[in-house]
């Protein structure tokens, strides 16, 4: 059935089905948000179905629990899990220092207090999504609605100060209306084209008082797997300061689609 995917499905789906190699009986596992996240639920779905492992998953948006509850994951909020052994998720960028963007899915309040909850982030992307420096994907900062303009122009002003290119920022919309996080707030999608310290930014950003968090995830990612159209997939452990390349057989899964 995979050999039926789109190359770029094909690369999320082979990312996925080996980052859940990293999953053991009895874990509690965070579960990210987005297309190559979604990829991973599925997998976790056909392990709990087919090889009966138990675990339970911490879902970071209303979207992933639903995927998650329909595929057989058991789910459980954060404060009943309190403290993950790994968290799973996608990404709009990584940089060489296993850098993110994230948040391209409007999840990123809920994705980066799961993560950082976890004893080891692993991401999965796409080759897509590897920059030798973040910025060229809009970063997305989490703002409370009650004077977000405020909030936008003190964003845009700071960043005059900042080892940025680009400066405007724009409201992301859902159609005519603001789009509005799983929290209730607004996101602004920060126009930078380079992120020159991504560390100093996340840090200024977050001292802004109407601004929740920012999609900047540093230190936080732990793994990152890529993968490719063609089933390769590379592994990056920046703990472990090792590359491996691996290649998943697609007629391992034969079933993983028969319910979607
Ligand atoms: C959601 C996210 C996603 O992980 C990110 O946008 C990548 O999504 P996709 O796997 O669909 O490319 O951060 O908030």
């Amino acid at each position: 059935m995979a050999g039926q995917l789109s190359p770029i499905d094909t690369a999320k789906f082979v990312a996925a089905k080996r980052a859940v190699e990293y999953i053991e009986d009895g874990m509690k596992v965070g579960l990210g948000t987005g297309s190559t996240a979604a990829w991973m639920v599925r997998c976790l779905g056909e392990l709990i179905r087919e090889d009966g492992l138990s675990i339970i998953g911490v879902p970071t948006s209303t979207r992933t629990a639903e995927l998650a509850r329909q595929v057989g994951v058991k789910v459980m909020s954060l404060d009943e899990a309190r403290w993950l052994d790994v968290t799973i998720d996608g990404a709009d960028e990584y940089d060489p220092d296993l850098n993110l963007i994230k948040g391209g899915g409007g999840a990123l309040l809920q994705e980066k207090i799961v993560a950082t909850a976890s004893d080891r982030m692993i991401v999965i992307a796409d080759a897509t999504k590897a920059v030798e420096h973040l910025g060229a994907f809009p970063l997305p900062v989490e703002v409370v609605p009650f004077g977000w303009q405020t909030s936008k122009a003190l964003v845009e002003e700071m960043l005059d100060s900042l080892d940025v290119i680009g400066q405007h920022s724009t409201l992301r919309m859902n159609r005519d209306a603001p789009f509005v996080t799983d929290e209730g707030n607004f996101i602004l999608d920060l126009h930078l084209q380079r992120i020159g310290n991504p560390r100093q930014l996340s840090l200024v950003l977050n001292q802004i008082p109407g601004v929740v968090e920012n999609g900047l995830f540093i230190d936080i990612c732990d793994v990152v797997v890529v993968g490719h159209g063609d089933g390769k997939v590379e592994v990056t452990d920046i703990n472990e300061g090792t590359h491996e390349e691996d290649t998943i057989q697609f007629a391992d899964a034969p079933n993983l689609f028969a319910d979607f």
